[in-house]
């Protein structure tokens, strides 16, 4: 399942974002790449663990969980540190699947990437070409998004992103170990999820249906979650 959440930083958010990360110290971003990704990646990164990357990755980690559809869709269990990367004209990235399991350097941290996240913090006016282009059984998805808005997509997708050839394509991105590892297992939370929702904005929480559906989900929850 792919999933766009929009406005997950506001426009004064991006902005504040965006005056740190254009001030900051960017390096060739082959050295975070795996080794499949590296041959066709060209762009530049934030140095992993920089100031600049915790201060802004800590207020991203924050607007995610103040986000409750974000929450209903990923049933994150650990989120990897945000990482920024920024594309000028001529640089893309080939197809790939992102590495299965990812450790921050430096310490015990490790996570399974069972999803994979890009927050977009250009405007899609300011540059052409890339989008991230993102396959599953359903054909070929392109994310080129509003500054602020997310998208989250399996990690198990080939993905690619069409290169740059105009301005800078400016993003964060990072992957969520989910408490629910399958995607068509956490897909199905997540509909059943939104479908109690609406039933109970219409029938009220006490409504009998409303009560037995919302203890459908959390009993599929303790099935298939760990925590
Ligand atoms: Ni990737």
């Amino acid at each position: 399942m792919m999933l766009h959440l929009p406005a997950v930083l506001s426009k004064q958010q991006v902005a504040q974002c965006r005056e740190v990360l254009d001030a900051a110290q960017w390096v060739d971003g082959n050295t975070n790449s795996s080794a499949q990704s590296a041959q066709a990646t060209r762009n530049q990164q934030l140095p992993e663990g920089s100031t600049a990357a915790r201060a802004i990755g800590d207020a991203i980690q924050d607007a995610l969980g103040r986000n409750a559809r974000f929450f209903s869709a990923a049933l994150p269990l650990k989120v990897f540190p945000p990482l920024f990367n920024r594309y000028s004209r001529g640089d893309g990235v080939g197809t790939h699947v992102d590495n299965a399991m990812r450790q921050l350097r430096g310490t015990n941290f490790r996570i399974r990437s069972d999803l994979s996240a890009t927050l977009f913090l250009a405007e899609p006016d300011t540059y052409d070409g890339g989008e991230l282009c993102i396959e599953d059984t359903y054909g070929m998805h392109r994310a080129k998004l509003p500054a602020g808005d997310l998208v989250l997509y399996p990690a198990s997708s080939p993905h690619r992103l069409s290169p740059v050839t105009r301005g800078v394509r400016v993003a964060s991105f990072f992957w969520i170990e989910s408490m629910v590892r399958d995607d068509g297992r956490r897909a199905t939370l997540f509909q059943l999820d939104h479908d109690v929702q609406t039933l109970s904005a219409q029938r009220g929480l006490n409504d009998a249906t409303v009560v037995s559906l919302t203890g459908i989900y959390h009993n599929l929850l303790r099935r298939w979650a760990d925590a």
